[in-house]
């Protein structure tokens, strides 16, 4: 999903490695441009995606990983109906760093 503000991408949003049968879930990732940050624009992006997963892609399971200290994306989940349920260690590669991340997931 692109968020686009005249001719110009300002953020992505993608519903990834979405596997069928007995799991039904995908991984989301989101991000929008600095200059629009902090208007609730992501959030009500969010919501737009677990909308199309749930009812478009008909999936079970939404999850998502943010790195620790984000809590703007947190708070994003969070008021999106998911739940944290554990850390990863050493999870992503972010800035030539293995970083832990707190893991969420929404049943759809
Ligand atoms: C994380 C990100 C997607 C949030 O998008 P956004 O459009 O600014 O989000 P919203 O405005 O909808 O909501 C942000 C929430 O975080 C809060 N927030 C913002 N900056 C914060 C900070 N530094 N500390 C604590 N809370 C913060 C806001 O107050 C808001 O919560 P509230 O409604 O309870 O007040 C955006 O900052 C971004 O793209 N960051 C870079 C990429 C990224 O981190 N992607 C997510 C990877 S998991």
């Amino acid at each position: 999903m692109v968020l686009a503000r005249n001719d110009s991408i300002v953020g992505l949003l993608t519903l990834s490695s979405i596997v069928r049968g007995a799991f039904q879930n995908a991984h989301l990732g989101y991000w929008i441009s600095h200059a629009f940050q902090g208007a609730g624009i992501m959030t009500a992006a969010v919501g737009a995606a677990v909308n199309i997963a749930a009812v478009d892609l008909g999936l079970h399971r939404l999850e998502a990983a943010t790195l620790v200290h984000n809590t703007a994306s947190q708070r994003v989940l969070e008021k999106n109906g998911f739940e944290a349920y554990g850390m990863a260690r050493a999870y992503l590669r972010i800035a030539g760093q293995w970083q832990d991340h707190r893991m969420y997931q929404r049943i759809l």
